[in-house]
């Protein structure tokens, strides 16, 4: 467990064969919105890691950032560095980061909505030049471990259940053959037993497939009992990292963030007022 002035020479176990590595990127929008005041992560090849933090924390900014989509929304890394598979992805497109193996699942799903379940997987094959039987033979993967879509693959996917959007997305960016998904609020509005079924399969999809995870979440709980290593992000800055079953041990993160602290669960609206309190920031 380290507090951010350590975070630097810290990283998660076998994180010697990083396969991304966000080095204190600073990200501004508009020219003048600071967000993200330098943040590092490391997510060692073939992990799960967890990125944890409430509302407005930066945690999709810092998808954004390591995807390469910030500029559409005004965004910009104006200090560090970020290097996925030893290439930085400022200089990659978005495009060519997802042929190189890193896509992300936007938060909110984001299916097409006027396209059924298997339209919208095979739209995920877009950046695939590899023909259509090896494109086929992933479809029939994808429904292997979503048997859900499977039975729903003729589906309007606007008409399909959340969940089965959340797997429906999930699924496009297997089409690409990825070796590191960046998966943005998976949880997000789904019933308990649908969230915990995504995140079994997020945790075949990486041991069977060697897919390594950077999972943004507000749903401190289950994610940590997912992830191997976890870092907490708090206004834009790094707060406390560390292995996901140090972080469920720990007293601040049951009070803070797993709602089973000695006074029951602190909404986040208190958390500024506690924040003095905590032992991280002392
Ligand atoms: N396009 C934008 N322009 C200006 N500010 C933005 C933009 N996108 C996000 N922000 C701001 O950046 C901060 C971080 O937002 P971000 O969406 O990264 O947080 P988050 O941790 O993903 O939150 P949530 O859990 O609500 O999704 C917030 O204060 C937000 O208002
Ligand atoms: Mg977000």
């Amino acid at each position: 467990m380290q507090t951010q002035e350590m975070t630097r020479t810290k990283a998660p176990a076998g994180a010697g064969d990083a396969i991304l590595s966000v080095n204190n990127i600073e990200v501004i929008y508009d020219h003048v919105i600071l967000v993200l005041k330098g943040v590092s992560l490391t997510i060692p090849r073939g992990g799960i890691v967890a990125l944890l933090g409430a509302n407005g924390a930066g945690k999709t900014t810092t998808l954004k950032a390591i995807s390469n989509l910030l500029g559409a929304e005004r965004g910009e890394v104006t200090k560090g560095k970020i290097v996925f598979k030893g290439d930085e992805v400022q200089a990659l497109s978005p495009n060519d980061l997802v042929r190189k193996g890193c896509i992300q699942v936007m938060e909110g799903r984001h299916c097409f909505g006027h396209l059924s379940i298997e339209e919208n997987l095979l739209t995920g094959a877009y950046t695939r030049k590899d023909g259509a039987a090896a494109i086929k033979a992933d479809l029939e993967m994808v429904y292997n471990y979503f048997p859900r879509l499977r039975e729903r693959r003729q589906s309007q996917a606007g008409y399909t259940s959340g969940g089965e959007q959340q797997m429906c997305a999930i699924g496009r960016a297997l089409m690409s053959r990825p070796e590191m998904i960046l998966l943005d609020e998976p949880s997000m509005g789904l019933a308990p037993q649908l969230v915990e079924e995504i995140f079994e399969i997020v945790k075949q999809l990486n041991e069977r497939e060697g897919v390594s995870f950077l999972l943004a979440e507000q749903n401190t709980n289950v994610a940590l009992r997912y992830a191997t290593y976890g870092y907490i992000l708090e206004a834009g800055r790094i707060v406390l990292d560390g292995d996901a079953k140090a972080l469920r041990d720990n007293e601040d993160v049951k009070e803070f963030y797993l709602g089973v602290g000695g006074e029951g669960r602190k909404s986040f609206r208190n958390v500024k007022h506690y924040k003095r309190r905590k032992r991280w920031l002392a």
